[in-house]
């Protein structure tokens, strides 16, 4: 039984309709702080079936050891985290509490139930503004926010943990731009408040919410001048975690480190004109100034992936743009 954190968020969810369509039996817990209940009557729609499902927060040691007792747990996946880089910024304190103590407090409880196999959601933020493209692993990690700087700390967590223990298969996943949505239209990104990433503000845009899409500087050194990002399809993103899960359970014990994009990079103009031919009309922008932070491109090197796992994306920027509108115009 595979055991999902953080179950009901946008990741969590997909993984979860993923791995049970495969037939796998899972467990997802979740604190529903940026994550809705709802997700788990759309998640048995989808696949129906009952979902087993425990209302916790990660960091509560007694109640995941409950857990661990009750459910024949065998590998984690562990994407509870907070993940909004402003919100970081604003309040360090609570995101290293969470994504840190988290983290550890899931090894102390696996550690106990002799559980060692772990997926960790991570992410490209680690590596800051890059000196080089694509990025490759081995790049340098210069992340620029508590955000970033939490995910750091946990990957070197994990790597000292797996030195010091016997038998563990880790795999740390650096996510690039998550996009999309399932193509049911039944889960996707759910959006919390005023998005700061560029695909739901642009669906926010295409369902009438917000005016226009502000495009964050266009005189950038990229084929628009706008910002490159290397946008990836979520459904491609779990496929690595799957992926990876049956990896790691071949292996006697594992320490592994992959980039999970598709290699390419794709600029916000370009994005946003996938968004306009799904939904089918031009969406308003604006150009105004560059956002604090933001690098001109970022792109994966993501063959590691594709050696180690037989890993690769297959989905387009327009089936981003399609799955992301399908999920959107149902949205109450
Ligand atoms: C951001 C985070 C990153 C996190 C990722 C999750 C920063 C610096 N980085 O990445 O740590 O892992 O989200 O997906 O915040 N843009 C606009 N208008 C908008 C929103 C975005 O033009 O309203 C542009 C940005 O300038 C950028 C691109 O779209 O060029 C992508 O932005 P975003 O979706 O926020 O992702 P990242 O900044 O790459």
């Amino acid at each position: 039984m595979i055991l999902l954190t953080g179950g009901l968020g946008y990741l969590g969810s997909h993984m979860a309709a993923q791995i049970i369509e495969q037939g796998h039996e899972v467990v997802l817990v979740d604190n529903l702080s940026n994550s809705k209940i709802a997700v788990l009557d759309r998640l048995s729609q989808l696949t129906g079936r009952d979902i087993s499902f425990v209302k916790i927060d990660v960091r509560d040691k007694a109640a995941m050891q409950e857990v661990f007792s009750q459910y024949p747990i065998t590998q984690v996946v562990h994407f509870a985290g907070s993940k909004s880089v402003n919100e970081s910024i604003q309040q360090p304190l609570d995101y290293y509490d969470n994504n840190v103590n988290s983290l550890i407090s899931l090894l102390h409880v696996m550690k106990e139930a002799q559980v060692k196999t772990i997926v960790f959601s991570s992410t490209a933020a680690i590596y800051g503004e890059p000196e080089s493209l694509p990025i490759p692993e081995s790049a340098r990690q210069a992340p620029i926010t508590p955000y970033g700087r939490s995910k750091q700390i946990c990957e070197q967590i994990l790597q000292d943990f797996s030195n010091a223990e016997q038998g563990w298969k880790i795999a740390v996943l650096r996510y690039f731009n998550p996009a999309g949505a399932h193509s049911s239209g039944i889960i996707g990104e759910v959006p919390n408040g005023i998005p700061n990433n560029l695909v739901p503000y642009i669906a926010q845009v295409a369902r009438d919410e917000r005016p226009f899409l502000q495009v964050f500087g266009n005189d950038y050194n990229t084929i628009d001048g706008t910002g490159v990002r290397d946008f990836i399809h979520v459904q491609d993103l779990i496929d690595g975690h799957t992926k990876a899960l049956a990896w790691l359970s071949t292996q006697p014990q594992a320490f592994e480190v992959l980039n999970l994009g598709r290699g390419e990079g794709v600029s916000v103009k370009q994005m946003l004109d996938a968004f306009s031919k799904a939904v089918g009309h031009e969406l308003p922008y604006k150009v105004v100034a560059r956002r604090d932070g933001d690098s001109a491109s970022v792109y994966a090197d993501a063959s590691r992936a594709n050696c180690l796992l037989g890993w690769q994306a297959t989905r387009t920027v327009d089936e981003m743009a399609i799955d992301t509108w399908r999920f959107y115009e149902k949205l109450a």
